[in-house]
């Protein structure tokens, strides 16, 4: 048996069809190199990331100091499991605890793992200090949520394809309107065993849905008359995506618990964080989660160097910056033009809304046109495009992705 060498984008796509699983439809462009704002296909076309692998990339692709750590951490010493201590985690644990403002971190690998323990963690917290009953515990969560992919997490999904004929789901969780400080309060006030709410701060996958300001605020103060955790889900909006280290630091809100995921990383690795103050998080004791990766002294060394690299290359000023010249520029072009009827975002998580039905082919069309161009994006949902590149990106270059945005979509 011997591995085949790619010669062509052409066979990569075949490979991948043949032979792994269907379960994503990218859009046909096979990546080979990437380097600051820019990746490479197969057959050497350069193209500006508009997508930064879901914000995972904000320290932009390949950085130095990123690889470097975690090339040096791996060559010493890559995983111990959690059966023993390393010499790295704890030195993490102090610097991203210190960091984010809070007493503890969990660590875990992706993004929906962070999410399940947060819902592990508040559903023990409701029971060992709220003094809800056994197996009552409710978690609220919003309409049209993204928060990953695990049994759990797709049973208060309202995506009909995430959830179909994954059943049984998991009960325990109350959906209201994402956006409507009413509806919290209604759910507060008629339901006596709320444990917590989880909130993605912007609504990322949804199609960028940027609440209402206040609504963070008000939220947070309804969960604390209520004595409900108010769980911010920052995986996606956190990490200077939006402008400010945290979505909720524009609106100077503090969660109960916080999950943190991909760009925690710059994109080279898989890590995730849960972040909370002690009277939540001693209630996990020995034995009661885990994982075999999660903080492995390479996760450790990656996560510090990463954030060491947002705050060094002050990314979250730069995002705030750049994201209020990009919509600037953007608006002033959508006044002449009936394509796209809104764009909107915070820091450079924006969005364009294609005027056109959702079932639409619009949205594809327009980044296929955009790939052809030589800028990747992708639609979120239906006739909705996220615009997120790297946070590293320049005003010049920032303003060339506008022209070629502009111009494709001026052809449709
Ligand atoms: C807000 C939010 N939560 C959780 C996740 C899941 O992360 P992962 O894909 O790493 O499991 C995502 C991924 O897009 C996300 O946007």
């Amino acid at each position: 048996m011997s591995v085949v060498e790619i010669k062509s984008s052409q066979e990569a796509i075949e490979l991948e069809n043949k032979y792994g699983a269907h379960n994503y439809h990218p859009l046909p462009v096979v990546l080979s190199k990437a380097e600051g704002v820019y990746m490479w296909d197969v057959e050497g076309k350069k193209y500006y990331d508009f997508l930064s692998a879901y914000s995972a990339v904000n320290q932009g692709h390949a950085h130095p100091k990123i690889v470097g750590a975690m090339c040096e951490q791996a060559k010493k010493l890559s995983l111990t499991s959690r059966a023993f201590y390393n010499d790295v985690l704890g030195k993490y644990e102090k610097f991203a605890t210190e960091y984010f403002g809070f007493d503890k971190l969990l660590p875990m690998n992706t993004g929906a793992e962070a999410v399940e323990t947060a819902i592990k963690l508040c559903r023990k917290w409701a029971y060992e200090k709220k003094g809800i009953p056994e197996e009552k515990a409710q978690i609220i969560v919003c309409e049209n949520n993204f928060h990953g992919r695990t049994t759990t997490i797709i049973s208060f999904s309202n995506d009909a394809d995430a959830r179909k004929n994954f059943g049984p789901y998991t009960p325990g969780f109350i959906k209201i309107a994402y956006d409507n400080t009413e509806a919290l309060e209604k759910a507060l006030t008629e339901n006596d065993n709320v444990a917590g709410f989880l909130v993605e701060p912007i609504q990322g996958e949804a199609g960028v849905y940027v609440p209402s300001e206040g609504y963070l605020r008000k939220a947070k103060a309804l969960c604390e008359k209520h004595n409900v955790l108010f769980i911010a889900d920052e995986i996606q909006t956190g990490i200077a995506r939006t402008g400010k280290l945290l979505a909720v630091d524009h609106e100077n809100v503090k969660p109960d618990i916080l999950t943190l995921g991909k760009a925690i990383s710059g994109g080279v690795y898989p890590v995730s964080a849960v972040l909370a103050n002690n009277e939540v998080m001693d209630v996990i004791k020995p034995g009661q989660h885990g994982s075999t990766f999660g903080g492995n002294p390479v996760a450790a060394a990656v996560a510090i160097a990463a954030l060491e690299v947002v705050q060094e290359e002050k990314l979250a000023e730069r995002s705030e910056k750049l994201g209020e010249l990009f919509r600037a520029k953007l608006n002033e072009y959508i006044k002449d033009t009936d394509i796209v009827s809104l764009v909107r975002g915070k820091g450079l998580l924006n969005a364009i809304v294609i005027n056109d039905t959702e079932d639409s082919s619009t949205a594809w069309d327009i980044c296929m046109a955009l790939k052809e161009n030589g800028l990747l994006a992708k639609p979120t949902h239906g006739n909705i495009i996220r615009f997120a590149p790297p946070l590293v990106i320049t005003e010049e270059q920032l303003l060339d992705c506008v022209k070629i945005i502009t111009s494709t979509i001026d052809k449709f």
